[in-house]
């Protein structure tokens, strides 16, 4: 029998960094499913696809191949179509695509068993928005992690500008509030704390006492 833990919560609130580092100290697959909605969205961009326009999106994911595969390090590659698209997916356009493209029904249920198989095969700490309300709710821990808009949106203007790209503070707030917005108001799936969930909010933790926390609560329940 495998392990799942469920890591739920809003953009920028560091689920994957936190997520990667709690999984190598448990020896677990870090899976972010934020990764294939990113790939959709780019998959639309390149085929000038409305998300909106339903029909559209639908035969777009009749032609298209999603794939997640881990390397010898356990890091997490998305194949689009083949195409290692790891690195393409990274920019704020792609964030804001990927937030639109994911509240089409169709793209949820596309990724679902994907998820779910990833899962089922593996120890996992599988980090997204509605895992564990939908695609694991069975999970045997479920975390909510969370921060203030400020804190999430100065960490991501900081990973940014790190990698050497030219953004403004302000821009990453507004689409923070946006993408908080889009995710928690679509109709499926909606980001929310799951039954059962255990908050934790990494507004005042260093990232160091997040990773400590997590995995804390991970191992007082498993
Ligand atoms: O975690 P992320 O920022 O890479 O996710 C990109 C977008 O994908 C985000 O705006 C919401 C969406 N998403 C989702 O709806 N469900 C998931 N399980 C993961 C991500």
């Amino acid at each position: 029998m495998s392990l799942a833990i469920a890591l739920d919560g809003p953009a920028g609130a560091g689920k994957s960094t936190i997520a990667r580092r709690a999984a190598k100290e448990l020896n677990f697959i870090y899976v972010d499913t934020g990764a294939l909605y990113r790939a959709i969205g780019l998959a639309a961009s390149r085929s000038d696809i409305e998300p909106a326009e339903s029909e559209d999106v639908s035969s777009l994911l009749a032609n298209i191949t999603v794939e997640l595969k881990f390397n010898d390090k356990g890091e997490q590659i998305v194949l689009l179509n083949g195409e290692d698209v790891s690195g393409l997916i990274r920019t704020p356009e792609a964030s804001m695509m990927a937030s639109k493209i994911s509240a089409v029904p169709s793209v949820r249920e596309f990724l679902l068993d994907l998820q779910r198989d990833i899962a089922y095969k593996n120890n996992v700490i599988m980090d997204g928005r509605d895992i564990g309300t939908v695609v694991l709710p069975g999970a045997d821990v479920k975390i909510f992690l969370t921060a203030s808009p400020d804190a999430r949106a100065s960490r991501r203007y900081k990973e940014l500008c790190d990698k050497g790209m030219d953004v403004k503070y302000e821009d990453i707030l507004n689409d923070v509030i946006t993408r908080d917005y889009n995710d928690s108001h679509r109709d499926v799936s909606p980001l929310k704390p799951a039954e059962g969930c255990i908050t934790v909010d990494t507004t005042e933790l260093d990232f160091e006492q997040s990773v400590n926390k997590i995995i804390s609560v991970i191992k007082e329940r498993i």
